[in-house]
């Protein structure tokens, strides 16, 4: 019997691509998504790489009923990764209330009925904001978390709180949080990828657009930042090595390996890239010489950061196994692919 994986948001960019592995590892997905950031035809290209079509359910995690009796109708669900949230970082400067409501009272209820149907696992997607900028790089787990500087970053951080409090509480579930860095780069069949909503606000599917045509030029955040030259630094991994750290982790919980009832991992490289590297990385695997300019700082970015990963090397036996360029390269092919109306 395949075991029984809810992942909310499965529609989503990581989403998408986690649904895809959990699948190729013998798993059976099941999405709930509210399409907010996404589109339903995904699960048919998730079908088309692995000759399954995952199901999905269409609803709101906020709405409750909805979801206690999916649950009811689900009673088989062995773990949850729970990717569903929104995203922007500027946006939820703006809209503080929407992304506190609906990243937080999603999880609150998915919290709810884990405890009330028993359902022992959770894998969260964290993120590297939760560290704001480390006095020490790379970054560690063990590095104090600094005041978030989104609502975004603070739902993070907030999620995380309620998350290990709850396994303290109730010693019946287990969780795990993923502190994701920079993903970006799409599934080799470019049949998957980032598909932003409007103007992108991350930095690849920008450059990607740009490339294309779609935007006149990228504009560089600042190049008088204390770094080698001058722009910013991340740590950008492929979003195909992270989907795999998610089975990883979900065989972990399953299989009672975790350590703690709350673990907590980062998921980088290890290697720091500036922004002009990015677009040199770019122009490498496209051929295309980027527009760009240089302007002001954004608010709010942090000056460097990349990961310590060797705490999820070890214990997770995972690590990254694409270069930049190999990341680079499958996000130019999607951005072809999709813009070419080939889907
Ligand atoms: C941010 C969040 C991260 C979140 C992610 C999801 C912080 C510190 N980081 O990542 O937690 O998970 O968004 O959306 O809150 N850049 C340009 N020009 C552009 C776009 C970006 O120069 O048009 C630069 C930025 O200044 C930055 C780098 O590219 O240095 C990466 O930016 P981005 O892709 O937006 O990711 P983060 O800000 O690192």
């Amino acid at each position: 019997m395949k075991k029984k994986i809810l992942v909310t948001g499965g529609t989503g960019y990581i989403g998408s691509h986690t649904t895809v592995e959990l699948i190729e590892e013998g798993f059976e997905p099941i999405i709930i998504d509210n399409l907010y950031n996404s589109e339903a035809v995904v699960v048919d290209r998730i079908q088309k790489i692995t000759g399954v079509k995952p199901h999905l359910e269409i609803f709101d995690l906020c709405d409750q009923e909805k979801l206690d009796r999916f649950i009811q109708k689900n009673n088989d669900i062995s773990a949850v990764i729970h990717f569903a949230a929104y995203k922007a970082v500027g946006e939820s400067v703006n809209k503080p209330l929407e992304y506190y409501r609906n990243n937080l009272l999603s999880l609150i209820y998915l919290l709810d009925i884990m405890k009330h149907h028993g359902i022992p696992s959770l894998v969260f997607s964290s993120s590297c904001t939760v560290y704001g900028q480390p006095e020490k790089l790379p970054v560690t787990e063990n590095a104090p978390l600094q005041p978030a500087t989104s609502p975004y970053g603070n739902t993070k951080q907030i999620g995380e709180s309620i998350i290990r409090d709850t396994t303290v509480s109730d010693k019946n579930i287990k969780a795990i949080s993923l502190r994701y860095f920079n993903p970006i780069g799409a599934h080799p069949s470019a049949l998957i990828g980032e598909l932003p909503r409007g103007i992108p606000e991350n930095l690849v599917p920008f450059l990607t657009q740009t490339g294309y045509g779609i935007r006149e030029e990228l504009k560089v955040f600042g190049n008088d930042y204390n770094t080698p030259d001058g722009s910013c630094i991340r740590d950008y991994l492929h979003v195909v090595d992270l989907a795999k750290a998610h089975v990883i982790a979900i065989k972990r919980l399953i299989e009672g390996k975790s350590k703690t009832n709350y673990e907590v991992f980062n998921l980088g490289t290890g290697k720091g890239v500036s922004v002009l590297e990015a677009i040199k990385s770019f122009e490498r695997v496209s051929g295309i010489k980027l527009k760009y300019k240089i302007v002001g700082r954004r608010a709010g970015d942090i000056e460097k950061i990349w990961a310590n990963p060797s705490y999820a090397n070890k214990e997770l036996g995972w690590k990254t196994l694409s270069s930049l360029d190999e990341a680079m390269k499958t996000a130019w092919d999607w951005e072809k692919m999709f813009r070419n109306n080939k889907l």
